[in-house]
């Protein structure tokens, strides 16, 4: 939608991949520390986001959702000053149903109180979820949301979060700044990839307002291998998806660290052009040998050669695969050793990639020469 964010796909971080429900404002306050001292905030990470759980399991008399006591005892607006203070935006969750997922309070039919409610907090984001929703259609459920938010006068990013289910893709455009076009994510080498298919059949339709959403990041989780964490980084920054991290950033490790904080590759998911990348060559056992890539901005090319079978490759990408003329010379900057791996590529290019691993780099089309013209 058209109220000035997600001019480039969101990052952050969320409590749901690694805390679930057991989270609490020290957890968040930490979470914010470490944003800064791991020096992901400057990256672009800056959304703290608060998903399930966070408000008690009743509203009080007022109407009002109350932040648990148990948990938030300072309360939303206190994380909220918090956050801001280091120059961080809060993020809070809730449910186009009568209950959350966890069977908290759900914002159904109570749009426009909550919604000031969380304004009046400063709350900088919302995750709309899509439990106990009544059987009603969620074309009919999310806009209300749409609306009471942006009567706030606040500008609060709007992420909608009903799993894919009536291809949001097609509609949410007009409704919310991003859109889930799956189920769950888990920590998961199958749940990823699957996850990625999916996704990447609504590449048509992301674009600057709206994204496809394939779910948080799994980095760091301990689920898959390092190889895996990589291709799942690669292929959601291609994607142009959200990146919101999921792991807890307080005890993170080098390796994982080393995966968030690519600049290249999240150069590549904040490109200005916002054109989603996608899956443009299959080959081998069940195509597992496959090439990702899309446009950048300054007619560059993102790629992706992701390995997906369980033995090291050769992948080959063609330049007709990718959109590029057969003759035409690029240079070929590699995005994981950081560095021109090949001046001058003409017509395809091929390496070896790890089993489950991935390879990623941007082409340049070389500027013709005196002596080409
Ligand atoms: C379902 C959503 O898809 C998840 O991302 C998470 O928000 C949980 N609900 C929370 O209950």
């Amino acid at each position: 939608i058209d109220n000035g964010l997600a001019r480039t796909p969101q990052m952050g971080w969320s409590t749901w991949n690694f805390f679930a429900c057991n989270i609490n404002e020290t957890v968040i306050k930490e979470t914010a520390d470490a944003l800064i001292s791991t020096g992901l905030a400057s990256l672009g990470y800056t959304y703290v986001n608060i998903d399930d759980c966070w408000s008690r399991s009743t509203r009080n008399l007022k109407g009002e959702m109350i932040p648990d006591p148990k948990t938030f005892p300072s309360g939303i607006k206190a994380l909220a000053d918090y956050v801001h203070s280091k120059g961080l935006k809060l993020g809070v969750y809730s449910d186009a149903g009568i209950f959350t997922c966890q069977v908290r309070p759900g914002s159904l039919f109570q749009e426009k109180n909550d919604a000031e409610l969380w304004a009046s907090w400063g709350v900088d984001y919302l995750k709309y979820d899509n439990c106990y929703n009544l059987g009603l259609p969620p074309q009919k459920r999310y806009p209300p949301m749409r609306d009471a938010l942006n009567d706030t006068g606040r500008t609060i990013f709007y992420a909608l979060c009903e799993w894919g289910i009536d291809d949001p893709a097609k509609w949410a455009g007009k409704i919310g700044n991003s859109w889930r076009t799956t189920d769950d994510i888990n920590d998961t080498w199958i749940s990823m990839t699957t996850i990625a298919d999916i996704n990447n059949k609504w590449a048509s339709y992301a674009g600057p307002g709206g994204w496809n959403d394939p779910d948080m990041l799994e980095v760091g989780n301990g689920g898959m291998n390092y190889h895996e964490y990589k291709g799942h980084f690669s292929v959601w920054a291609l994607m142009k998806a959200p990146l919101i991290i999921g792991c807890d950033v307080r005890n993170i490790t080098a390796d994982t660290l080393k995966i968030l904080s690519n600049k290249e590759v999240i150069a590549v998911d904040q490109d200005p052009l916002g054109v989603q990348g996608r899956r443009v060559y299959a080959s081998g056992p069940d195509g597992c040998q496959q090439v990702w890539a899309g446009p950048l901005s300054r007619n560059r090319f993102a790629m992706v050669l992701w390995n997906r079978c369980s033995k090291a490759a050769t992948i080959t990408a063609n330049w007709s695969a990718i959109g590029l003329e057969p003759s035409i010379s690029v240079s070929m900057r590699d995005l994981w050793k950081h560095e021109v791996v090949s001046e001058n590529t003409v017509g395809s290019f091929s390496a070896r990639v790890n089993a489950h691993g991935c390879e990623m780099y941007i082409l340049t089309p070389r500027r013709a020469t005196r002596s080409s013209i």
